[in-house]
């Protein structure tokens, strides 16, 4: 957590020195730290998963998920999504994971935002990895795709914010997860 808390400060100060003139209060956790700088600024929990693969993340903070691709068989192989920048520009990510799997793609509605994101990781093919995958938005429930089999995590969008994007560990399958959340 403390690496991800340093690249959310560098976020803000950066936003501070761009956005806002208004002076920021220390706080405890990485949580809070969004409500010291801009109102827009996106925040990274996680990860979850195995330790496998290599990491995976965004150049620019995301602001708004447009779709998702989740490709899955017996566990999940890979997930792409497009988002919207924090400055309001449409951008893609890589696909983090393997080739292999069937597509499942979800395209959000222009009011549709992701709630909450759960689902399993365990051991598969000799590295421990997602097992299954699940999305809660405000309107549907996504998945759950491959196989519900492993340890289970849940990552809830605290009230008044959403996930907005992910960053992850990637190799041979999608082997760990975490999100962005950025406010309503
Ligand atoms: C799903 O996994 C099985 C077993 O590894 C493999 O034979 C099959 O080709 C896979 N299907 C896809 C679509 O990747
Ligand atoms: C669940 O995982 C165990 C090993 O961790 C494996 O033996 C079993 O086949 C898995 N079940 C499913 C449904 O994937």
């Amino acid at each position: 957590m403390a690496m991800e808390k340093t690249i959310a400060v560098v976020l803000c100060l950066a936003a501070l020195v761009v956005v806002t003139m208004s002076v920021p209060t220390p706080t405890a956790d990485g949580l809070e730290t969004k409500d010291m700088c801009s109102k827009n600024l996106a925040t990274k929990v996680g990860l979850w998963g195995g330790n496998g693969g290599s990491a995976q993340d965004l150049k620019e903070a995301p602001k708004r998920l447009e779709s998702i691709t989740i490709r899955s068989n017996y566990s999940i192989d890979s997930i792409q999504f497009s988002y919207f920048d924090q400055t309001g520009q449409k951008r893609s990510s890589g696909r983090w994971g393997g080739p292999d799997g069937t597509d499942h793609k979800i395209n959000l509605g222009s009011s549709e935002f992701v709630k909450e994101v759960s689902g399993t990781y365990n051991m598969f093919n000799g590295e421990v990895c997602l097992t299954s995958f699940k999305l809660l938005t405000n309107t549907r429930t996504w998945g759950p795709w491959a196989e519900e089999n492993g340890t289970r995590f849940t990552i809830t969008a605290p009230s008044g914010s959403s996930i907005v994007g992910f960053f992850a560990r990637g190799g041979r399958y999608l082997d760990a997860i975490g999100v962005y959340l950025n406010k309503v």
